[in-house]
């Protein structure tokens, strides 16, 4: 297989894995390396292009991360993204500095400049109301000043004190977006991108979705190197996916498990059954230990502490099965999503993932789509490939400010199916990436049978996004959040229902 045509200098930012995702759905494989690797990489390698990713410190911070000065030596065109963009216009002496533009974050609308002729950034890049493009930004600083021989390409047009959107030295073939092409929300952002790859760093295509299989399979197996192998299934399309990709090969090798702890949802222990069965394997063990997670669950109401519990009894479990097999390994499902929000790849640390601990990893590259295709690829059913994520700490981390009781899930859970039922007869459910049922556990005063009630709320919320890392609220229909309200407020314990519709960021999908 040919080396990746595209060096990723990985900066730290949440999206950088976003950049390779989006690369590769156009076609064009790529390396994402942080600085010291991208060095060493450019020894060996002659890259088409470069993209420096944005991340979360400043160019001004005295430990600033650096891309290496040889990326200026590879003759390959470079497109710095965010922060890749500022510490450009740090290098060749622009100014940058802290902004205050309440534009910095989410949505914002900018205007193009030079860039959209055959060859620039801006190929191909317009819109019907004029040249006014919808981005998604996310940064604290901006250029306030580009470098002398650079030209400004873009503008920020909603909102003031954004400084420069875009710019370019053409003759050096250096390029800079203030915002994120990566991201969904940048409605242009994949062509801005295949403009890059394709018209400025010349790349062909060597990447389509079967080559995934392939070479994912053949790491995998490598890595095993012949040992037995645990896996945990939850019956999502990660799990199951790489069930169907590494059990042929491995056969009476393979030992899945599936880990009750409790947090599963009405009919849930059925369905993971039954897409087990669907990945060609028969008979996983199943670890019934609801009391044990529950009471570790149960001693904090911090969203992150409980993750960390239960994330160490997942763990207890996995390292008594691997005892099972001498020598035996874990092999995970875990998606970049997770190893970026973890803070694994550089970047902040966002939410602790349970699925992060010792083991292979054999889609710590990959975005729930990919990983959607993947599974087609294999002939798993659409039950599987369509299926709506959920969390490992499942309906642990549905219950929002009191501990976890057998109570408070036996109401979350009834709620959980009751709004799933009527969503999915609305067919609604479908339409939605996610859906989050939740008990927000702040009484609030109602009626019920002639008397005085003082119950909790039920949340609930959809968001429609392809990656997860960005994505908006869904909004459903009125009727049948009137139909959803009355059905979960003749619960005795349920109060009332609320709605919520915000996109990501400023939320997020879960409730905490
Ligand atoms: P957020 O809330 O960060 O969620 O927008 C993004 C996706 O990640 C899932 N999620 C988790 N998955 N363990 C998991 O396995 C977790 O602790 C966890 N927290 C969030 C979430 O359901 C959504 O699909």
């Amino acid at each position: 297989m040919k080396n990746p045509q595209v060096l990723i200098v990985n900066l730290g930012s949440q999206y950088t894995d976003l950049i390779g995702r989006s690369l590769r759905e156009l076609g064009v494989r790529s390396a994402i390396l942080p600085p010291t690797k991208a060095a060493e990489w450019l020894l060996a390698n002659k890259p088409k292009g470069i993209i420096l990713s944005g991340s979360d410190a400043s160019v001004n911070d005295a430990d600033a991360p650096q891309p290496p000065e040889t990326v200026f030596s590879a003759s390959a065109p470079i497109l710095g993204i965010c922060y890749g963009m500022q510490w450009l216009a740090k290098r060749f002496d622009g100014e940058v500095r802290s902004g205050t533009g309440e534009g910095n974050y989410g949505e914002t609308i900018i205007t193009f400049g030079q860039g959209q002729e055959d060859g620039g950034l801006w190929y191909g890049v317009w819109n019907s109301g004029g040249n006014q493009h919808k981005v998604h930004a996310s940064h604290g600083d901006i250029v306030s000043r580009i470098p002398v021989g650079f030209c400004t390409i873009a503008w920020p047009y909603s909102h003031k004190d954004l400084g420069v959107m875009g710019m370019a030295d053409l003759k050096s073939r250096l390029w800079g977006v203030q915002f994120h092409p990566e991201v969904d929300d940048t409605v242009a952002g994949k062509q801005m991108l295949a403009n890059f790859v394709f018209k400025i760093a010349e790349c062909e295509k060597d990447w389509n979705p079967r080559h995934l299989a392939e070479e994912i399979r053949g790491e995998t197996v490598e890595a095993i190197g012949g040992r037995d192998v645990t896996i945990g299934v939850s019956g999502g399309v990660d799990s199951t996916t790489l069930l169907a990709l590494i059990a042929p090969m491995l056969r009476e090798k393979l030992h899945p498990i599936i880990i009750d702890a409790g947090n599963l949802r009405e009919g849930e222990q059925q369905e993971i059954l039954e897409n087990v069965r669907s990945a060609g394997v028969c008979g996983p063990r199943v670890i019934h230990e609801p009391e044990k997670f529950v009471e570790a669950v149960s001693r904090t109401i911090d969203a992150e502490e409980k993750r960390k519990a239960f994330s160490q009894n997942y763990w207890d479990i996995f390292n008594s099965e691997t005892q099972r097999f001498k020598g035996s390994v874990v092999v995970q499902g875990s998606l970049a999503p997770d190893f970026i929000e973890s803070g694994k790849t550089g970047g902040a640390t966002i939410v602790s993932h349970h699925n992060m601990g010792p083991g292979i990893h054999p889609f710590r590259r990959l975005f729930k789509y990919e990983v959607r295709e993947l599974g087609k690829e294999l002939g798993l059913p659409d039950s599987v490939c369509k299926r709506q994520p959920f969390p490992g700490p499942g309906l642990f981390v549905r219950i929002v400010g009191q501990s976890v009781t057998f109570g408070r899930l036996e109401i979350v859970r009834w709620a959980d199916a009751r709004v799933r039922d009527i969503l999915t007869k609305a067919g609604e459910y479908q339409k939605m990436s996610q859906l989050v049922v939740g008990l927000l556990c702040i009484n609030i005063g109602g009626v019920k049978g002639d008397a005085r009630s003082y119950k909790p709320i039920i949340g609930v919320r959809g968001i429609v996004t392809s990656d997860f890392m960005t994505g908006r609220g869904y909004q459903i229909a009125p009727e049948v959040r009137r139909e959803i309200t009355r059905t979960l407020t003749k619960h005795p314990d349920i109060g009332r229902v609320g709605y919520y519709e915000e996109d990501k960021p400023p939320g997020r999908t879960e409730f905490e």
